[in-house]
């Protein structure tokens, strides 16, 4: 089943457009990976589901409600949590700080479970609790970085590249965190560059480039394709 839809969707920054006609769904459970060039408006597309952008034209659904134009927070309200390419912690803040920031929007006072929820995904995070997330290594970020998403229990995830900038262990890392979180039940949204490690473990994935749909398939379909290949895996 169809969670989140993405339907011929136009957006762009002032008076250009980015994205023309892209058209993307994650169903239930799934993990799906979007890659295609530096440029190619993942990033803008990420931004324009979370809201953060409003699409010219076209829809974006949460099954089957219409969420086009809700603000970020009302989408997080939802069940849709995003982590952004970059500035995705609060450096001056510890690590504590960082995750009940995560969850801002709850009423609740005591967040301790919910903490201790995250740290039973992340366990190398509870030894730096009360350490300034500035002092954390490339890795650790990242994983504060999805903990704070994690705080609010979201439903779908949205990550953009959250394995930019990490050696190969730290890559392999955090891609079985994401199977992790994936495996209790969130359905995950990702842009990777890693395109052939984040297809494989990928159920679906889509190509963009200069803003269109190029490809779509299975994970396994897209990485045995020879066009994919040699235009998008490095042949
Ligand atoms: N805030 C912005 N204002 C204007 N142009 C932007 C902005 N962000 C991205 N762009 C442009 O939009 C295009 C797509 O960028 P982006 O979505 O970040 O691509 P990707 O994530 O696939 O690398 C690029 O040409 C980029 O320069
Ligand atoms: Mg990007």
């Amino acid at each position: 089943m169809s969670l989140l839809r993405a339907e011929n969707v136009t957006a762009g920054y002032g008076e250009m457009d980015i994205l023309h006609g892209v058209s993307i769904e994650v169903r239930e459970g799934e993990i799906v990976a979007l890659i295609g060039p530096n440029g190619a408006g993942k990033s803008t597309l990420m931004k324009t589901i979370f809201g953060l952008l409003k699409p010219r034209s076209g829809r974006i659904w949460l099954g089957e409600r219409d969420i086009t134009g809700l603000e970020p927070d009302q989408i997080v309200r939802l069940g849709v949590c995003y982590v952004p390419q970059t500035d995705n912690v609060f450096p001056s803040l510890t690590v504590k700080e960082n995750l009940e920031m995560g969850a801002f929007i709850l009423d609740e006072k005591n967040l301790d479970a919910r903490i201790e929820r995250v740290y039973s995904v992340f366990p190398d995070l509870k030894r730096f609790h009360n350490t300034k997330a500035g002092m954390l290594s490339g890795g650790q970020r990242q994983m504060l970085a999805m903990g704070r998403a994690l705080m609010l229990d979201p439903h779908v995830l949205l990550l953009d590249e959250p394995s930019a900038g990490l050696a190969p262990k730290l890559v392999e890392l955090i891609f079985e965190k994401i199977k992790d979180i994936n495996a209790t039940g969130v359905s995950i949204l990702m842009v990777e560059q890693n395109a052939k490690q984040a297809l494989k473990m990928a159920d679906r994935g889509y190509v963009l480039a200069t803003g269109r749909n190029r490809f779509e398939g299975t994970g396994e379909e897209l990485l045995n394709d020879p066009q994919v290949a040699k235009l998008y895996l490095g042949g």
